[in-house]
Parts: C-alpha cells; structure tokens; sequence
C-alpha cells in the first residue's frame, strides 16, 4: 500500500509530560512531545517495540496501544503497573524506608545484588530511581548491573505513588508483553503506527545487557510494515558533540519521506562517563525518520 493514501494526515499534538516512572538510558520523557508531534493524527493501534522507560508512550497515553521490550525484568514492572500498581507502590516503599532508614549506599547495594542473584522487577524499579545519574547499566556478557548508587536521595513513596497512579491512568489501553521487536512489529496492521527507539547504534548497545541488535534487521523489518501500510517512526543517533559529530547511518534509498532532528539536550550518558562533568560540546540531537510524508 502506497504511503501517499495518508499524506494528507494532521499531525498529532500532545502536552509535554514531564513526569517519568522509570529512569532509563535512552529515556524520551524531555522531548517525547516533539516527537509524538511528528506522529500522524489519526491511527489504529500504536506500537512501542523497544519500550524502555517509556517516554513516548506515557505522554501520548494512546487509546490502544501494544507496549513491549526484549528486556524481562523491565516487562515485569511494566506488566505490574498494568494488573495490580498497588504492588509497585509496595515494591518502591519497602525499599525507601530500609533506605533512608539505614546506611542508604549499603542498602542500596543490597539491592543491587539481590537483583544480580536473581534479576527481578522489584529490585530494578528502586535501582533505577536511585542509582548514579540514572544511568542503568549492565555488563554486556552475563548482564550484571554495576551502576553504583547516586548521590541524590530517591523520591518519597508518596509522590512515586502519585506517579504510579498517573501512569496506570495514561497507559490503561495498553497491553504489555514480553518480546523480541521483530515479533511485536509482525502484529502490526495496515493503518496502525510504531514508534522504534532501538539502541544506539554508534554506542548503546552495551548498556541494556546482554543482547543482539543489527540496525539493517530492523530496517528490512521497516519496510515489510511500510508495504502494508503501518506508519514507522525511527528514532536513531543524528549527531553528537554539539553537533561537530554526525553518526553516518545507511538509510536504505526510498524507505523513509521524511528525516528530521529532535534535540535531546546534554547527553546523561557522557556526564556519567565524566563523573558529573558537564560539558558545552556535549549536546546531542537524534534522527527522527518517517515512512510516511505529514505536511
Ligand atoms: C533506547 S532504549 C528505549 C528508550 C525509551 N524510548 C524510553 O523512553 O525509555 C532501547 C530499548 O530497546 C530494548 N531492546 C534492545 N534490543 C531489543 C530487541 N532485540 N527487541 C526488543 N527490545 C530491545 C532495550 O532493552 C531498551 O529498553
């Protein structure tokens, strides 16, 4: 189907949501309003096959969505928001109090190897709001978390549970699930849109665990869903060091109508790397590429 049947669609406008769940390298929340704005207004069922934290689907908070991440622990609190948030509530207090109530480094790393033994939603949920910068991330080869713990003390359960609360409410209409981005976008029917925020490709790779991703798979996989008429949003690296650094990407000719760039601000990840550091030249912005044509 050709992509043109839908060039005349509005684009879609959504409030800026600034309140995240979870912390998570790679995280949209500070520019997800930008992007949803890129989205065509009208569509079936929305798609977010490398989920992380989220970003984009909380500020759109979609009807009907289909939400899922190859990363198990993450699905497990995600699923939990879906059936029972009073749990997470409870998952996230428990933790605080022995937290502020104790030695919070110890506890913390209590935590953290609680979660190595046996990685686990519980453990992740509380590890993301209170480690380093946010910066979760894990030893490529077996998965370890290693972040150490921030210097910053975590939220109150009474403002996480507000959180809480706003996110089942926003994400309602989403079902979560528990898979590889190729099996979740094979789901997709003509007319439905899916928003792609894979890793990295000059650098992220690393940071989510043990797993494989190929940028020309997920390109090959792109085009399938364009030919029968599934709108596709890519985000992917654009340039780094304030831009005196453009990541090269083999975008196939023909796939996408529009490319454009969304300003992600100062990258969390590089003041990690500089341990707090906060450098000029350290903006980042992505690509945001588009099967289809808007204006
Ligand atoms: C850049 S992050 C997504 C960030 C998200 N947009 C947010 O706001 O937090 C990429 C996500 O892709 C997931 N991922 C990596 N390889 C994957 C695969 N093969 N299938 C599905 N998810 C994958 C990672 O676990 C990670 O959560």
């Amino acid at each position: 189907m050709s992509m043109s049947l839908f060039a005349e669609s509005e684009r879609c406008v959504v409030p800026e949501f600034r309140e995240g769940l979870l912390k998570w390298v790679g995280n949209k929340q500070k520019m997800a309003h930008l992007i949803a704005a890129h989205f065509p207004k009208a569509f079936g069922t929305y798609y977010e096959p490398f989920l992380g934290s989220g970003g984009v689907l909380g500020t759109l908070a979609p009807e009907r969505a289909f939400a899922s991440d190859v990363f198990s622990p993450l699905v497990e609190i995600w699923e939990t928001l879906a059936q029972n948030p009073s749990l997470i509530k409870l998952w996230y207090t428990e933790r605080w109090e022995a937290f502020v109530s104790g030695n919070g480094r110890e506890v913390y790393e209590n935590i953290r190897d609680s979660y190595n033994r046996q990685p686990n939603g519980a453990d992740l949920l509380f590890l993301c709001r209170s480690c380093y910068g946010g910066i979760v991330r894990f030893r490529k080869f077996d998965g370890y978390m290693s972040t150490p713990c921030g210097v910053h003390k975590p939220m109150p359960p009474v403002s996480f549970g507000a959180r809480v609360d706003e996110w089942a409410t926003r994400l309602r209409g989403t079902e979560f699930a528990h898979l590889n981005y190729l099996d979740a976008m094979k789901l997709a029917n003509p007319g439905d849109l899916i928003y792609c925020d894979p890793p990295y490709i000059d650098s992220q790779s690393i940071l989510y665990g043990a797993q494989t991703f190929e940028i020309a798979e997920l390109l090959e996989e792109i085009a399938r869903c364009k030919r029968r008429g599934v709108f596709v949003a890519l985000s992917i690296d654009g340039t780094k060091k304030s831009g005196k650094k453009k990541v090269e990407f083999p975008s196939p000719a023909g796939l996408f109508e529009t490319e454009t760039m969304i300003d992600c601000g100062k990258s969390m990840l590089r003041r990690f790397q500089r341990r707090g550091e906060v450098l000029d030249d350290d903006i980042v912005a992505d690509r945001l590429l588009l099967t289809y044509s808007l204006d």
